[in-house]
C-alpha cells in the first residue's frame, strides 16, 4: 500500500513557481557577485579577448564606464587586473605608482569607489617577462620568499592607490602574513586581504592568459595545487586564516566543488569562489552553438557555487546576471 501511494511526497514543494521560489534554499543576490575586469595600457579603445566573448581589455575610459554600469546593476564589487605595456624580470610595474594597475585603481576609486568595493589582483604574472606569479632565482625557479618582499611592496602600492580589498592570487607560501605585517608597519589597517586560499593549477584559467597577454610558457604546478588533492584545500585555507586573511577564496569554482564546501564548513570568514575565465569560455562556446541554454547553465553554476558554499561569486557575467536578478 504504501509502496504504491506514498506518504511522503517531496513533489508537493515543486508544483508552483510560487512554491519553488518560497522554499528556496539558496539564491544569487547582485551584492554577491563581483565583476573581474582588465585593464590594458596604452589604448584609448577596449580590446576584445577572442577566448571570453563579451570580456574585453579595457581602456581606462571603459573601465570606467563598465564600472559605473556593474554599481548600477548593483554588482558587489570589481576585481581590477592590469595589462602593462613593457614586463620585466622582477615585475616592476606592478609597484611603480604610474604602472597601469595602480593608475587605473585610482581612477575607478574615484569614479566608483562609494558604490562597490574596489579590489586588486595581487600577483606578478601580469607584470614579469616570464609570466610567473614570482621572481625567480638563479635556477630559474619561483623563489618564495623573495616574491614576498615584491608582494609587501606590491600591496602598498595599491593600498596609495586606494584599492580596498587585495587579492592574493599568486600561491606563495606566507603570502598572506607578509602582506598584512607590511600594511600593518605603516598603519593601513584599513585594507582587506583576500587569500586565494586554494588555487589549483588548473588548465580552466588558459583564456585568462590571453586576457593579460601572459608570458608563461611552462605552468604554475610548482606553486598552484595539485587538482588531485582536496585535505590541501583545508591546510591552505588554515593557514590563511592564521595569517590573518579576512576571506578565502577557492577556484577555479566548478571543478572544485567538494573544497568549497570543505572550506566553507571550516571557514568564520566569507568564502567565495571564483568562477574563472575557462568556466565562461566553455559555456559562451557551447551557447554560441546553440548546445546549451546559456542563461540557465549561467544561473545553474552560478546557484551550484552558492549552495556549495560560497557567499559571494567572482563571474565574468557579473553584470548581465544583476540586470537579470533586478
Ligand atoms: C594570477 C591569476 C590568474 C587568474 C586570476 N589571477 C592566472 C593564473 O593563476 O594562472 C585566472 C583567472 C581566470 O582564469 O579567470 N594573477
Amino acid at each position: 500500500m504504501s509502496e504504491l501511494h506514498p506518504v511522503i511526497r517531496p513533489r508537493r514543494l515543486r508544483q508552483s513557481p510560487a512554491l519553488r521560489r518560497l522554499t528556496a534554499e539558496t539564491r544569487l543576490h547582485p551584492a554577491e557577485l563581483i565583476l573581474p575586469m582588465f585593464v590594458r595600457e596604452g589604448t584609448s579603445e577596449p580590446v576584445p579577448i577572442g577566448s571570453m566573448p563579451g570580456v574585453q581589455q579595457h581602456s581606462i575610459d571603459s573601465l570606467k564606464r563598465a564600472a559605473v554600469e556593474a554599481a548600477e546593476a548593483g554588482v558587489g564589487g570589481v576585481m581590477l587586473f592590469g595589462v602593462p605595456e613593457t614586463r620585466d624580470a622582477v615585475g616592476s610595474a606592478a609597484t611603480d605608482p604610474e604602472g597601469i594597475l595602480n593608475v587605473a585603481t585610482r581612477a575607478l576609486v574615484a569614479e566608483v569607489g562609494d558604490a562597490l568595493v574596489v579590489q586588486t589582483d595581487l600577483c606578478l604574472d601580469e607584470f614579469t617577462d616570464h609570466g610567473h606569479c614570482g621572481v625567480l632565482d638563479d635556477a630559474g625557479h619561483v623563489d618564495n620568499d623573495a616574491t614576498l618582499e615584491r608582494y609587501r611592496d606590491m600591496a602598498l602600492a595599491q593600498a596609495e592607490a586606494g584599492s580596498q580589498l587585495l587579492g592574493l592570487s599568486g600561491m606563495m607560501d606566507g603570502q598572506v602574513g607578509a602582506v598584512r605585517e607590511a600594511l600593518d608597519a605603516v598603519g593601513r589597517h584599513d585594507v582587506v586581504l583576500l587569500a586565494y586560499a586554494a588555487k589549483y593549477a588548473s588548465a580552466f584559467y588558459g583564456p585568462f592568459r590571453e586576457a593579460v597577454d601572459s608570458q608563461l610558457s611552462g605552468d604554475r604546478r610548482a606553486y598552484q595545487q595539485d587538482p588531485a588533492n582536496r585535505r590541501e584545500g583545508l591546510r591552505e585555507a588554515r593557514l590563511d586564516l592564521d595569517e590573518g586573511a579576512d576571506i578565502l577564496m577557492v577556484k577555479p569554482a566548478l571543478s572544485y566543488l567538494d573544497v568549497l564546501s570543505d572550506v566553507a564548513s571550516i571557514s568564520d570568514v566569507p568564502v567565495w569562489a571564483y568562477q574563472v575565465s575557462g568556466e565562461y569560455a566553455m559555456v559562451e562556446a557551447a551557447a554560441a552553438h546553440g548546445w546549451i541554454d546559456r542563461r540557465r547553465i549561467v544561473e545553474e553554476t552560478l546557484i551550484g557555487a552558492r549552495r556549495a558554499g560560497a557567499d559571494a561569486i567572482m563571474t565574468y557575467w557579473a553584470t548581465e546576471v544583476a540586470g537579470w536578478l533586478r
